[in-house]
């Protein structure tokens, strides 16, 4: 069975977020299994790590997007490291460019990707089993797919859209419709929402199946889902939660290069102490004291607004007897405000930046990891957090309630409902109170370090349903 999983990031070529950790992860643990091979096409950035890989052009020719001609080169990388064939779409001015998102034509940027990958497939007469779409940015391909003329040598190839962020929906105004590949204008309602094109609704409309990335989070959209509530619960029927894993072979503790002191579950309490350590001291932080760390983007959805009171209160409440640390970047209020308390308390450590190395380091050293998200579809911190033997304090939503158990009922984390600062400190203070016993500390390490996280059952799962 051939599939190709279409994505704008896949680790370790081009990464925001969780979306590269799992289409990095993915395929190769679907390749795995016997008879599945699983590759994955993404478009090109000019960034320095890209040019570390080597690169055979497999593809050259030209699409039309409204009144321009576009040149399509489909690159191969030549290595057999990742684990899957990797592709990249290089369109000159388009698909050329240094970060996945943020520029202001990404309308052009997503429908010029899809419509190459699209014609380069169809001019090679390559008819994958399934396209496996990740997120709106490749939400119009199955119906790209059904609809437009163009693509009729792939008519009836199945297709499976993965909703990985349903917060982002890629809508865009009808005049973009010039700007497709020419469809089938009596199927305009199938791209439709409320007046707009809506990839991502369009992916739920004409994908012949599609997933969220945790169980927790499908029941959530039903709900809330930013407008399509309704679709979703009339596309119930080809719904389905799968959760996601992580790569064991990169986040091992035992063998990360971009750790300090490996270690595993047998002397994970003396080697993390050492990571943290050093972390301290880097920082500017006190070792003997509790370590909780937040790492991610500076977004509403990842509770990060409630981060600069929850830095004051958490340090006043304890008089002191923690530290904090933060990893991200985003929303420039928030990043400001907390460079302001850095200044003001010694207890806390700010980084802002997308650092990789860092990250890992962080998870090695930290007693306690904090997830105040809002909306959580998954979430890969926790389980890293857990792997590297810190235990996760999240809110109870998401992936993050499929995830995270309470010790308070036979769990290895902390769960608080609320979104809001005084819960979070009220679950700090928690993880104060179990801090305190050493005892107790070290089982939640073992216990977390000891769950199974590997992506395995997930890429079975997978399997299966696009068997059926
Ligand atoms: P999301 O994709 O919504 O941001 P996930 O929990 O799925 O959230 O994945 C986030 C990924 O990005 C993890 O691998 C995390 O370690 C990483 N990450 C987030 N922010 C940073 C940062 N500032 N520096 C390094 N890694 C980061
Ligand atoms: C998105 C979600 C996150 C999830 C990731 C990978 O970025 O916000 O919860 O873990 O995708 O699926």
């Amino acid at each position: 069975m051939v599939i190709y999983h279409l994505s704008t990031e896949c680790y370790p070529i081009a990464k925001v977020g969780g979306l590269a950790d799992v289409v990095g992860a993915l395929p190769k643990y679907q390749n795995k299994i016997k008879g599945i091979d699983a590759k994955v096409v993404m478009p090109w950035y000019n960034k320095p790590f890209v040019h570390d890989h080597k690169f055979d052009i497999v593809f050259d020719g030209f699409i039309h997007q409204g009144p321009d001609m576009l040149q399509v080169q489909v690159m191969k990388e030549k290595s057999d490291v990742l684990g899957f064939e990797l592709y990249m779409v290089k369109i000159p001015g388009l698909l050329d460019r240094e970060n996945p998102y943020g520029y202001h034509d990404e309308s052009f940027q997503f429908i010029a990707f899809q419509h190459g990958v699209l014609h380069w497939l169809s001019a090679m007469k390559v008819r994958p089993d399934v396209l496996h779409c990740h997120d709106y940015h490749t939400g119009l391909v199955p119906f790209m797919t059904q609809h437009c003329p163009e693509f009729a040598f792939l008519k009836g190839v199945k297709t499976i859209g993965t909703i990985h962020n349903g917060e982002y929906q890629g809508m865009m105004s009808w005049n973009m419709a010039n700007y497709m590949p020419s469809f089938d204008s009596y199927k305009w309602g199938l791209m439709d929402w409320n007046g707009f094109i809506n990839p991502l609704a369009s992916m739920i409309k004409c994908s012949h199946a599609f997933t969220t990335v945790s169980e927790g989070y499908l029941e959530e959209l039903f709900i809330s889902f930013r407008g399509l509530e309704s679709l979703v619960r009339e596309e119930f029927g080809k719904a389905y939660g799968i959760i996601n894993g992580i790569d064991t072979e990169v986040w091992d503790p035992e063998t990360d290069p971009m750790l300090d002191f490996n270690f595993n579950s047998k002397n994970a309490v003396a080697q993390k102490k050492k990571n943290k350590e050093k972390l301290c001291k880097e920082y500017g932080l006190k070792p003997e004291l509790p370590l909780f760390a937040f790492i991610g983007r500076f977004a509403t959805e990842k509770g990060a607004d409630f981060l600069p009171d929850v830095v004051w209160k958490s340090i006043k409440q304890s008089y002191g007897a923690l530290n904090i640390m933060i990893l991200g970047s985003g929303n420039s209020y928030i990043e400001n405000k907390l460079k302001e308390y850095e200044h003001t308390y010694t207890n806390f450590a700010l980084d802002l930046g997308y650092k990789e190395h860092l990250s890992h380091k962080i998870y090695a050293s930290a007693d306690f990891l904090l997830m105040p998200s809002r909306v959580e579809p998954c979430g890969l911190n926790q389980m890293y957090s857990m792997r590297y033997g810190t235990v996760p304090v999240v809110r109870y939503t998401g992936g993050l309630r499929d995830t995270v158990e309470d010790i308070s009922t036979g769990g290895a984390g902390l769960n608080f409902t609320y979104p809001s600062v005084d819960d979070i400190v009220h679950a700090m203070n928690r993880a104060l109170g179990i801090y305190n016993q050493k005892g107790v500390m070290k089982e939640l390490i073992h216990a977390n370090m000891n769950f199974d996280f590997a992506w395995e059952k997930s890429a079975e799962k997978y399997i299966a349903l696009y068997n059926n």
